[in-house]
Parts: structure tokens; sequence; C-alpha cells
């Protein structure tokens, strides 16, 4: 006799056209025929969504009592011993039926549709349809296209009602903007009066849609199907990762759409992701070398600007040694530039200064120690705890994917916050802190809450607080049995970045200095051992004079470092500023030397994503003008310094960085190729810090009638970036730039509706609309991060503070 429960069958046998196939309990019919390649048809059917059996596209012959009866495939679920016929004569006859009355009104102008030539429409009706239409009636008419949204446009008569933008809207994005309207011959699908289809992931829709119904402005009449070319990537417009097929077509990139991975996106993207490759054919695109010349930035050879690149790198170092050079950014770049750049800064210039974070993000230290979470991890956690930016606006698939285990998984979400989020409506409880308390509102709260083996999603919640206080939360919640944690650092390679050593004080592989020495000098010859500084501490040094060139590269302090002021006194009090960008930006304006540099879709590599997932990055298109691979430069400059870093080609680097970074062992070009959804990289456990101090030091604003607020400024999704405003499609979409406070606050600051409001900090004073907000907290002001290009809020922050205090009037 045993007391041990035998496990329930999680596998049931059926046949399917006279093959015996093992379906998983519970799954619908259509898909376990599809595993075992049997494709049955379908309109409305989606694997990540729920069945709603609209379209009868799917149905097939199941053996019943009184004989085979037609049942919808994608409805119906799989049970022991059942018997499913696809190839019938009955099944056909249906099949030519529905295909028949889904072309009553279809208006077949398939030759200047979007969809012609890759519509599930077009191909059912060849491979399972009638042959010919007996319809001779006139077909409805309807305004077209008309405009759901700034991205999204309707052709209303094309819909057949398959209910996949609908139930994606509502089921998977939350966002229910738009609906069937009217019955019969006229429904139609519509938004709501005076509500545009709004939602961050509304080209979702459109791939998903079967017909050319839903289209996309930006590529409507763009391009056909067969004069486009495809290679599977990944998405680095954040650090989600999304897995997504680039197309371009005549040296142009025309379109990307998502592509299914289990662990990550399950095949959505945001529409930033989606709609951002605008800025990759952006004819502003920096093109050739340039070098300032009796003040301006002039067009030289490589030659001219790599021989000044080297001679500044030289003198500064023969004038001041290697802490005077400073080398801030590299999130966008793919892993191995990084560690090109890494090899180039950490050993051929000796420097330690090397930072990819710009003031915006965590200790790396505390971002690569913690024990490391998945998505999937976060998706089956006992509880999820956000102490993190609005994931909506920074890291929206991965919102998405966090709203799905709150919602149909029922995860509890525990949100740490100083302002209402997306993630609020989910949230099991919702904890609002004022900026500067973060870890006592940590404290209080974990006793009310189970949180053994839970997941903590952490970032930075505002960038006008210091991190000092979350790392404090933080290590209050590592002493929980089991917790785990997720980064949510939104740029793009910035876990790449940081593993590959852009962090002072780390060496590849999440190593410090003195661990990873003997590695790294037996790798490279000779490593840094003096720690360096963060990007703040370069900046401050270069503003006093004691750092002599700064290298950026992709990075633009003036526009995100959390102080505006510090960036452009560090680069205008440094000598030489080399910038290696492939866009312009604020910062070029201090720039001596500008080197063009090759960016997504035009070079290959691997990218690492929050989960510290390393996936490969594919080449589409070749770079404009004379831009190279950033790993291209350093290994040029290494070579003109000196030093050979013995780099030939992507290839040889990848090989480089699998023999010699622990964490990338095993992770051969070979096997990321083979690996869809890429391999979870471990980086060393970094020595860890056990205490931080957190004590409140704000800059002094307090005003004789004590009208004070603490500053909140986090991101959204959309906003003056350079991805953002070089992409026309959705540069519009940027918000504009506004204060919003509680209306407590407004009423005792004697703000006037519709007005204007002058901020006012230590630093800086900025006038700007102001408004309502019930989800920002009594006693904060909160303020959209880079969405003013002229007057940005950094402005007011100065770094040097844990919080920053405004006075907020009537201007
Ligand atoms: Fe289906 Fe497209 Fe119509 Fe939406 S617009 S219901 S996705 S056919
Ligand atoms: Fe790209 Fe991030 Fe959007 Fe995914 S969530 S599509 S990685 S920008
Ligand atoms: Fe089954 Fe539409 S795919 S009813």
């Amino acid at each position: 006799m045993t007391d041990t429960v035998p496990e329930a069958k999680t596998t049931v046998s059926i046949t399917v056209d006279g093959k015996p196939v093992e379906a998983n309990s519970g799954e619908m019919i259509i898909a376990a025929a599809e595993r075992d390649g049997t494709y049955i048809p379908r309109f409305c059917y989606h694997p990540r969504m729920r069945p709603v059996g609209m379209c009868r596209m799917c149905l097939v012959e199941v053996e019943g009592p009184r004989g085979p009866q037609l049942v919808p495939s994608c409805y119906v679920p799989v049970s022991e011993g059942q018997v499913v016929i696809t190839d019938s004569a009955r099944v056909k006859k249906a099949q030519d039926g529905v295909l028949e009355f889904l072309l009553v009104n279809h208006p077949l102008d398939c030759p200047v549709c979007d969809k012609g030539g890759e519509c599930p429409l077009q191909d059912q009706t060849l491979a399972y349809g009638p042959g010919e239409s007996r319809f001779v009636e006139e077909k409805r008419h309807w305004e077209k296209p008309i405009s759901l949204s700034e991205l999204v446009l309707l052709d209303r008569e094309r819909c057949i009602q398959c209910d996949r933008c609908t139930r994606f809207a509502d089921e998977v994005a939350g966002d229910a903007l738009i609906e069937f309207n009217s019955r019969g011959g006229r429904t139609e699908i519509a938004t709501f009066p005076d509500q545009p289809f709004s939602s961050y992931f509304s080209g979702n829709t459109v791939q998903i849609c079967p017909v050319g119904a839903l289209t996309s402005k930006p590529y409507r009449f763009k391009a056909r199907p067969w004069d486009i070319e495809q290679v599977e990537s990944t998405c680095t417009s954040c650090s989600v990762g999304c897995r997504v097929a680039v197309q371009s077509s005549q040296s142009q990139l025309t379109r990307y759409l998502g592509v299914d991975s289990e662990p990550v996106n399950h095949g959505w993207m945001c529409d930033k992701g989606r709609y951002d490759y605008e800025n990759v054919n952006s004819d502003r695109r920096i093109t050739a070398p340039l070098m300032r010349k009796n003040s301006e930035l002039v067009e030289v050879t490589w030659n001219e600007a790599l021989t000044a690149a080297v001679a500044a790198l030289r003198t500064a170092l023969d004038n001041r040694g290697t802490e005077s050079i400073g080398v801030i950014g590299g999130a966008r770049l793919a892993n191995e530039d990084a560690y090109a750049w890494a090899r180039f800064a950490k050993s051929v210039l000796g420097t330690d200064n090397v930072d990819a974070q710009l003031g915006d993000g965590l200790p790396a230290d505390v971002v690569l120690g913690l024990p490391r979470a998945t998505i999937d991890d976060a998706c089956r956690a006992s509880a999820i705890v956000l102490i993190a930016p609005d994931i909506k606006e920074e890291l929206p698939v991965l919102y998405l994917r966090l709203r799905d285990a709150a919602v149909n998984a029922k995860i509890p979400v525990i949100e740490v916050s100083p302002m209402a989020t997306g993630m609020t409506r989910y949230a099991t409880a919702s904890y609002f802190y004022e900026p500067g308390n973060a870890s006592a509102t940590v404290r209080e709260v974990m006793p009310s809450h189970e949180l053994d083996d839970a997941v903590v999603v952490f970032g930075r919640p505002s960038l006008a607080e210091s991190a000092t206080s979350i790392v404090d939360a933080l290590l209050l919640l590592r002493e929980v049995s089991g917790v785990k944690f997720l980064p949510a650092l939104r740029r793009s390679n910035i876990m790449g970045a940081l593993e590959m050593g852009f962090a002072p004080g780390l060496l590849p592989g999440g190593e410090t200095l003195d661990a990873g020495h003997a590695r790294y000098e037996r790798a490279w010859g000779k490593v840094v051992t003096a720690p360096g500084t963060d990007t703040p501490g370069m900046l401050r040094a270069a503003a006093n004079g004691q750092m002599e060139t700064i290298i950026l590269l992709g990075a633009d302090p003036i526009r995100d470092l959390p102080d505006a002021d510090l960036a452009r006194r560090g680069l205008a009090g440094a000598q030489t500023v080399i910038a290696v960008q492939s866009h312009p930006t604020a910062s070029m304006k201090d720039a001596d030397i500008v080197v063009p540099a090759s960016t997504y879709a035009e070079r290959g590599g691997t990218t690492t994503n929050i989960e510290g997932r390393v996936t490969s990055l594919s080449q589409k298109l070749t770079p404009p003008g004379v831009a190279w691979d950033d790993w291209v430069i350093a290994n040029e400059l290494a070579y003109r310094m000196g030093a050979d870093l013995g780099f030939s080609s992507l290839p040889s680097l990848r090989d480089e960085i699998e023999r010699t970074v622990p964490s990338h062992a095993g992770l051969t070009a070979r096997a990321l190729n083979a690996n869809r959804d890429g391999i979870v990289s471990k980086p060393a456990a970094a020595e860890f810090p056990t205490t931080r101090s957190s004590t409140t030091t704000s800059n002094d604003a307090v005003s004789p009638n004590g009208a004070v607020l603490r500053l909140v400024t986090s991101r959204k999704l959309y906003d003056q970036g350079t991805l953002v405003q070089h992409s026309p499609c959705i540069a519009g979409l940027a918000a504009a730039p506004v204060v919003l406070v509680h209306q407590h606050d407004f009423e005792q600051l004697g703000l006037v509706a519709d007005g204007l409001a002058k901020v006012t900090s230590n630093r800086a004073s900025l006038t700007v609309a102001v408004a309502v907000d019930h989800d920002v907290l009594p006693g904060t002001a909160w303020m959209g991060w880079n969405l003013d290009d002229a007057n940005p809020v950094s402005e007011l922050i100065d770094a040097s503070g844990s919080i920053c205090e405004v006075r907020v009037e009537r201007a």
C-alpha cells in the first residue's frame, strides 16, 4: 500500500485523420493537430488569446455518439480517444461555404491592399475556397480608410469580424479602446467617441489582423511582400529584448514584426519598438567623421579624425595620466562592441573611468550581484514586488507579461512607488511614498505580505531621487527567503554593457578589478588596477579641469543625466570630447571630434536583456556613408595607440568573449544562432555591499510659505529622445511638458486650471503648464523626463542631492 497520489495524466491520446496524436490535456484540437503537422485553416484563432469560435473557418469533424459532428476546432478541447477528421468532403464543403460567405462583402481590392501577398484570406481562399463566386450583387461600401489613431488605419469593408484586434486590445494590452459597433452587414470596428486608439500596443492588432482591414500608417503602400527581405533579430529600443523580424526593401527598413519568443515577448511588440525603425533610415544620420574647426563641425576623413583622437588621448595620458580619460555610454552597443571598448579602455588606455549608466541607473554591483530572476520566474512567483519606474512606459512588453501574470495567473503584485503607474490598477497593494522614503516604506510594509519566493522588479522609480534609498530597500528584500530580482533598467543593452565591464570597478563577467585581475592580465596583457569613477564623477572631474578627454559612446549626457548643469559644465571643462554617434545629439555641441557609428540592423553581434538573456542581432543593411561598427573603431584606435586587440571580425570577437568571459562560456555564435530564445548568462556575483546608508539630503528650496513639493520625474514611452525624434511617425506622440500636482496642493498654491506654473529648484526655474492629477501624492510634483527639449526637467536636479525639492507657483 502506498499513500502517494498518482500524478494526474497531463496528456490525452486522440487521432487526427487516422494518425495517433499525443495532445496536452485542455488544449484545443487546432493546436494539437498543428503540433503534429496537420494545419487546420483559421482566422479568429490565435494561440495567445482566448478562443471565440467566431469565423468557423476551422470546422472539422469529430466522431460522437450520433456520428461525426462538425465542430470549430479552435473552440473544442481534446479528450481521450477523440477521433478528428480534417479532410473529409463534409469539412471541405464547410470550408467552401465559410469562405464564400466571408467573401460576400469582402471588397477583393487585393492589388491595392497592404496585406496582398501575405493575406490569410487570400491564401486560404486559394487553398480551401470554392474557386469562383456566385455573388454578383453590389458589395457594401464604406469611407476608406478611416484613422483609428496616429498609427493605425481601418478599411472597414475588409474586416471579417474575427475579433482578434478587439480581443488583443482588451485581453492582452488591457486597453479596450476598440470594439464592434452595429449589427449584421453593418458591423464595424469602431473607437469610442473622442477617444482614439491610443494604445502603446496598437501595432500588434495590425500584425494579427488576418486581412488588410487594419494597416499601419507608416507602412501603407511602402512595400509588397515580394520585394521585402527579412532577417530575425532582437529589438534593442529597450532592454526587454523582444524577438523581431526586421524587413527591408531597397536598402531601407520598412517594417518590424514581432516574433513569438516563449520566454520573452510572446510575439508582441510595443509601438515604440515597432515604429522607431524610421530612425535608422533618417537622413539626419551622421554619415562621415566630423571635426571642430573655427567653432564648426566640418567633415573630415577617418584618418584625420582618428589621428586627432589618438593625439588627444596621448596628451591626456602624458599630462595627467590614466585618470584623466573617461568613457561614458555603451548601452547602445552590442555586447561585442562593448567588450572591445572595455578592453580598449581598461587595458590599452588603462582607465577604469567607464560607465554605461548616466546617473539614471543603479550601482552595477547591485544590478549584477542580486540573485537574478527571468521574466517567467516573475510570472510564476509567489508575488511580484515592484520598486521600479512605470514599466508600461519604460519596458512595455514586460508590462504585458506582468499584467498577464496579475490578471490571469492571479499573482499578487505589491507596488512601492512615488506615484501611481500603469500597474497600479492590477496591484494587490500599492504603497506610495514621498521621494527619499523608499526603504522606510519597504521596511514598514514587508511584514504585511508573504514575500518568500517573490520576485522583485527593480529600477529607479524617479530620476529626481538618488539611488541610495532604492538600494537600501533592495538590501532589505534580499534577506527574504527565496527572493529573486529582475532589473528594470531601460537602456537597450545596459545589462550587456555592465556585464562587459562598462562600470567603474568591474571587469567583464561582473568580476571586480581584484578578482578578475589575473584572468584579464593573462588575456589582455595588462589591465587597470585603480578603481575609477561613474558618469557624474567623471563630469565633476572634467568640470574641475581634472579630466582632459571624454569619449561619448552613443551617450547624450546633456539630455540624459539627471543634472543638466553638471553635464554642461563637465563637457565644457574637458579639453577634448570625442563622440561616437549614429545620430546628432544635444551633447554634440561640445564635441571636438565626432565619428559615425553603425546602428541597429546595420551590425550583427549579440545583445543581453534584463534577464541576462543573450540573443543574436542580425545585420540587414549596410551602414550609411562611411559609418563603422563600434568595435572596429575601438580596434583601430587601439592599433594607433600601439596595441593590437587582434580582432579581425565579429566572429573572432565573439570567440574571444566566449573564451575569456566566464559568464559567456559556451555562448558561441553557433549555440546562439541555434537558440532563437537566447541563452541566459550568469555573471559572477560581484562583491555585493551589505549596507549602504541613506540620509535624505535635498537642495534647499523651502519658501517662506512652506509651498515646497518633492519632485518626481519619470519617463514616458514617447519623449524627445533620439530614437523617437528621428522617427517621424511617432515623434509627434511625445506628450507636452506639464507639471502635475495633487488637487490639495493645486488649491493651496493658488494654481489655475489650464494655466502655467513656475517650478523652481535651487538650480533653475522652468515655466510649464500645470494640471491636477490624483495619481500624484500630496506634497509631490511630477514632471515627465525629457519631454521638453528647450527646458528639460534635468535643469532642476542636482545629482549630489538625494531628493529634489521645488517651489511651484502660479506663473
Ligand atoms: Fe479581425 Fe481585422 Fe476585423 Fe479586427 S479589423 S475584427 S483583426 S478582420
Ligand atoms: Fe522593443 Fe522594448 Fe518595445 Fe520590446 S518592449 S518592442 S524590446 S522597445
Ligand atoms: Fe475557429 Fe475561427 S478559427 S472559429
